[in-house]
């Protein structure tokens, strides 16, 4: 079923003071982009069909991206790039006939919510709005447009154009920090930059759009003062929580975004009943999923994509890498790495070890310092390693992939494992101990 309502992200910018060759949309907070953060709320909204990625500085990097990554999502070319509003401009040849609501979002602000995006639709259409913006009252509003309301009761807009009755608190204009006058830049109320609009009744807008402005750029703000003066419903939805706009401009703000969204991630698994010992020090990745009286101790870092189970202890130091699932009641202890990995439930690696491209059945003792040797330097493959249920890995063991090991087999401490094991068996890959009397009289 069509949802009728369009996204467009825009990402063409540049992203100078990243001082990076990675385009900024790319640069990644828990192994996800920062477009990737904004395409996943969207998409958890559940309310739009389609998103439009505005691409233009280092454009094939994020074309790339997103066809690789984004089932719903298409990218168009911006060049050269004249603001904000050419930018949604060149959306509507390929929404010439489309008769829905189109949200705009940037792609570098990842701590916004799929809640506030529904809530902020919900607002659009609960008010029967033609045009709304998403804004935030911050103390320091400098380099934010600020949101300009109307002062009077029932005041005239004596435009030339039109004349449309206001009234107090009606949303006027949104003025750029450069264009603004001494009055304009006390307003603490900011444009967050995402904004809800009938495609028909704004889309005229972006053919009228000027660039007579201190930046010689096509603003997209400039269609709330069009709207008004069409006498279109224009509305703004205030934001309660500020830190959901913050947009990445540099490394220092890559990692001020990542606490925000880890402390989220923290404090979700709080609430679902996830013991963190160590909130400070524990870094959990937005798309993982914890179950219940699990232990996380401190010094953990999680990121990437992973589901662990219910009362599993993980860490301290420990660090999961992605892609990994574990069931319950496993142990995943100090300086143990796991990447790419399926471990069933009552399995224990307590120390020291690295699990990778691997297949571990329940009730499996990993000892301390095991290794599975999973990646061929020369051929670039990695290799998997399968431990089925019961077997015991003895300390300090390389299990070099491919390789299986049977059930309720046994891999002696120091083995180096070149070969498959069967059920039952044991193997033994090191030299017989001897010992030599007298050795030091030599
Ligand atoms: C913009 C808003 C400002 C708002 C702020 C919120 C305008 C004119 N101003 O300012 O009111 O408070 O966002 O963060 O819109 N982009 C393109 N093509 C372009 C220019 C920009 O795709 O030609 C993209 C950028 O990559 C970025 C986004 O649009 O993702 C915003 O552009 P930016 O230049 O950062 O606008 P601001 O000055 O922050
Ligand atoms: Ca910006």
């Amino acid at each position: 079923m069509t949802k009728n309502i369009n996204a467009i992200i825009l990402a063409a910018g540049k992203g100078t003071r990243m001082k990076s060759e990675t385009p900024k949309v790319l640069h990644e907070i828990f192994g996800k982009t920062l477009l990737g953060y904004v395409l996943d709320a969207i998409n958890k909204t559940d309310l739009v069909d389609k998103s439009f990625v505005i691409v233009g500085h280092q454009a094939e990097m994020v074309e790339k991206f997103v066809k690789d990554n984004c089932e719903n999502a298409s990218t168009i070319l911006q060049m050269p790039q004249l603001g904000t509003g050419d930018a949604v401009s060149k959306v509507c040849p390929h929404l010439e006939n489309f008769n829905g609501e189109v949200i705009i979002l940037c792609g570098d602000t990842p701590v916004i919510s799929e809640k506030t995006l529904k809530d902020f639709i919900e607002f659009h259409k609960s008010k029967n709005s033609d045009l709304t913006v998403m804004s935030a009252v911050f103390d320091d509003p400098t380099n934010y447009g600020r949101i300009v309301r109307c002062g009077e009761i029932a005041s005239v807009d004596n435009s030339s154009q039109s004349r449309y009755l206001k009234s107090r608190n009606d949303v006027l204009a949104i003025v750029e920090e450069k264009d603004a006058t001494v009055e304009q830049k006390a307003i603490k109320e900011v444009n967050a930059g995402i904004y809800c609009l009938n495609w028909q009744k704004i889309k005229p807008a972006f053919y009228q759009l000027t660039s007579n402005n201190a930046q010689g750029e096509y603003y997209l703000t400039d269609i709330i003062a069009w709207g008004g003066k069409q006498g279109l419903n224009v509305n703004a939805f205030v934001l309660a929580d500020n830190e959901e706009i913050f947009g990445i401009n540099s490394k220092a703000h890559l990692a001020e975004a990542t606490k925000m969204i880890n402390k989220r991630n923290i404090e979700k698994h709080l609430e679902n009943g996830v013991t963190i010992v160590d909130p400070g020090t524990t870094w959990i990745s937005s798309d993982t999923e914890i179950g219940a009286d699990t232990v996380i101790f401190p010094c953990t870092y999680i990121t990437g994509k992973n589901k662990i189970g219910a009362k599993c202890f993980i860490g301290p130091f420990a660090h999961i890498r992605g892609e990994v699932e574990l069931g319950d009641n496993v142990k995943i202890g100090n300086f143990v790495e796991v990447k790419k990995s399926k471990i069933a439930s009552n399995t224990n690696a307590c120390h020291l070890s690295y699990v990778g491209d691997s297949e571990i059945g329940s009730g499996v003792n990993i000892g301390a310092g095991t290794i599975t040797a999973n990646y061929n330097h020369f051929t670039k493959a990695k290799n998997k390693t399968t431990i089925k249920d019961g077997a015991s890995i003895g300390s300090n063991s390389v299990l070099v992939a491919p390789v299986e090991i049977g059930e309720k087999a046994t891999v002696a401490a120091g083995t180096v494992l070149t070969k498959s094991v069967e059920n039952n068996a044991l193997a033994v890959a090191r030299a017989p101990m001897r010992i030599v009397e007298n050795y030091s009289d030599k």
